[in-house]
């Protein structure tokens, strides 16, 4: 079964015909909101809404251990995660998908492991690379059959937010060699990695990072919805094609 972690812009996935909710209680408390099973095209999916299903939990106060927990119990054969970015590469344009390769993590004061306590051995996860890349390779097949234009690879920012970047904090990150920012990459992909969840991302640029593009002095909220809107319908197509293809 496909996993489906939605962001910005993608609290309900409107291909999806729902069978069931179920609320899940694991050891680190309770997910963004209850898992929705469903099925798209006959293939059997589970979302989760990262951000709650009203869209209330901020960035730095998701529950992301919970939401990883809560998913690896029902073993799905992939991960997906669905996130909105500010475009630091000139190519990385709004309605532009891209589906990273890397990942820098600039957050800070949030719960990003699950061996914390000194009772079990220490462990240091690879991650080396980031990203799963049997599942990054079946997205993009994916967008391949269903003729959706897609970036392969970059670099992904993950800051504290919930506040934007200042341009000058977006030129640190592009010193950096950072393509892309958002708040919700980190430390969601590092558990999928100690999960050892086949976990891999969308990320659709949402609007011009700070002081790029058009936005040399603000960025407008209100585009970034209109854009995210649009570019749901490509990644719908992407995830209808994954599933067809994926054989689930
Ligand atoms: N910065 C950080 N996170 C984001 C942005 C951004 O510009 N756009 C969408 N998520």
């Amino acid at each position: 079964m496909l996993a489906i972690i939605g962001g910005s812009g993608m609290t309900q996935l409107s291909c999806l015909e729902i069978s069931r909710r179920q609320v899940m209680r694991t050891p680190y408390g309770e997910p963004s909101g209850p898992l929705t099973f469903g099925e798209i095209c006959g293939h059997e999916i589970v979302f989760l809404p990262r951000h709650g299903p009203g869209h209330t939990i901020p960035p730095h106060a998701i529950n992301y251990r919970a939401n990883l927990w809560a998913l690896h119990s029902l073993k799905p054969s992939l991960v997906v995660a669905i996130a909105a970015v500010g475009g630091i590469h000139a190519e990385l344009t709004p309605g532009t998908i891209v589906v990273p390769d890397q990942i820098i993590d600039y957050t800070y004061d949030r719960k990003f492991t699950y061996f914390e306590d000194n009772e079990q051995p220490i462990t240091h996860i690879d991650f080396t690379e980031p990203y799963c890349q049997m599942t990054r390779e079946k997205l993009l097949t994916a967008a391949k059959q269903a003729e959706e234009a897609v970036v392969n690879g970059g670099v992904y920012a993950a800051t504290q937010g919930p506040r934007l970047e200042s341009a000058a904090e977006v030129n640190r990150l592009e010193r950096d060699g950072v393509d892309m920012v958002g708040m919700t990459g980190m430390p969601e992909t590092a558990l999928a990695r100690e999960l050892g969840l086949p976990y891999a991302a969308i990320a659709i640029v949402a609007n011009y990072a700070a002081g790029r593009g058009t936005n040399i002095h603000a960025i407008p909220l209100k585009e970034i919805y209109a854009v995210l809107d649009q570019a749901m319908i490509k990644v719908r197509n992407i995830i209808t094609q994954l599933v067809t293809s994926n054989g689930d």
